[in-house]
């Protein structure tokens, strides 16, 4: 702000404190007014409509999907869109507090006196920008499936097959989505990078008994499947067939 702008501002401010109302008592009076009507509509929401729980804890579900507050959401996925791990403190404590404290200097290196948005570009720009950034996220957030689950598309001459092999690879997927081998491995968009390798096309590396091998007798820290195979063949053998159809997408 120049010496002028500052001086024709401040001949305004005395003008309008001239024939204005005083913040005390005027606009306390009407802030407290419409501050009770809020407070009153929460009182009365309360009693009449109740708080909603949700469905009721199960401890052994496999499939819940944790997700936040809805206002959440944007943070949330922000924390999945930045995958190395040195970058997660950076996503989860450094980028909401750097916006933070920009938000509190705001007045202090944005000393424009313009008002109109189309004559401040910069600020424009970068709150639509910021809109919908966190707009988009919260989408994403929104629609995110579980941690568990695996989106690769299921092979077409299985699906054009049908019968017992197609339910048998369902089958097996449920296995792996419940085995937790995505917190160790990637399959498609899905899981995690490391520390064991993507699985995504594992068929194409290895053929299926030495999926088998591996899985009763791995490599560290890679746990061994060998209970399943011994209890529950079945399931063990579903998943064997799951991972020998995966060819990469
Ligand atoms: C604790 C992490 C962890 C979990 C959980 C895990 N794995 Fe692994 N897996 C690894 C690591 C690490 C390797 C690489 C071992 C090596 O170098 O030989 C590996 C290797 C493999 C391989 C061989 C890959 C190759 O290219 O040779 C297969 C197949 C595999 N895992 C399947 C699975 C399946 C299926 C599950 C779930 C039922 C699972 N893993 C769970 C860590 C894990």
């Amino acid at each position: 702000m120049n010496k002028q702008e500052k001086e024709s501002y401040l001949r305004e401010y005395a003008l309008m404190k001239q024939e204005g109302k005083p913040f005390f008592p005027y606009a306390v009076a009407k802030d407290g007014a419409m501050a009770a009507v809020v407070m009153l509509s929460i009182i009365l929401m309360s009693l009449f409509l109740g708080a909603e729980l949700g469905p009721k804890a199960d401890p052994t579900t496999t499939t819940y999907t944790p997700r936040p507050e809805w206002y959440f959401f944007f943070l949330f996925e922000l924390l999945k869109v930045i995958k190395p791990a040195e970058l997660v403190q950076l996503a989860t404590i450094g980028v909401p507090t750097i916006c933070m404290i920009l938000l509190f200097l705001l007045p202090f290196y944005d000393r424009s006196p313009e008002r109109r948005p189309e004559r401040r570009p910069i600020a424009t720009t970068a709150g639509i920008f910021t809109i919908c950034a966190m707009g988009y996220l919260t989408y994403l957030g929104a629609h995110a499936g579980p941690p568990t689950q695996i989106d690769m598309e299921t092979p077409p001459a299985l699906v054009a097959q049908g019968g017992e092999k197609l339910e048998q690879f369902e089958a097996g997927k449920q296995v792996v989505t419940q085995s937790g081998c995505a917190a160790c491995h990637k399959f498609g968009e899905n899981g995690n990078d490391g520390p064991g390798p993507d699985l995504t096309d594992i068929a194409a590396r290895l053929p299926e008994q030495a999926i088998a091998r591996t899985l009763i007798n791995p490599t560290a820290p890679m746990p061994s499947f060998q209970n399943l195979q011994e209890e529950e063949p079945e399931k063990f053998d579903a998943m064997v067939m799951y991972l020998s159809q995966l060819k990469g997408e």
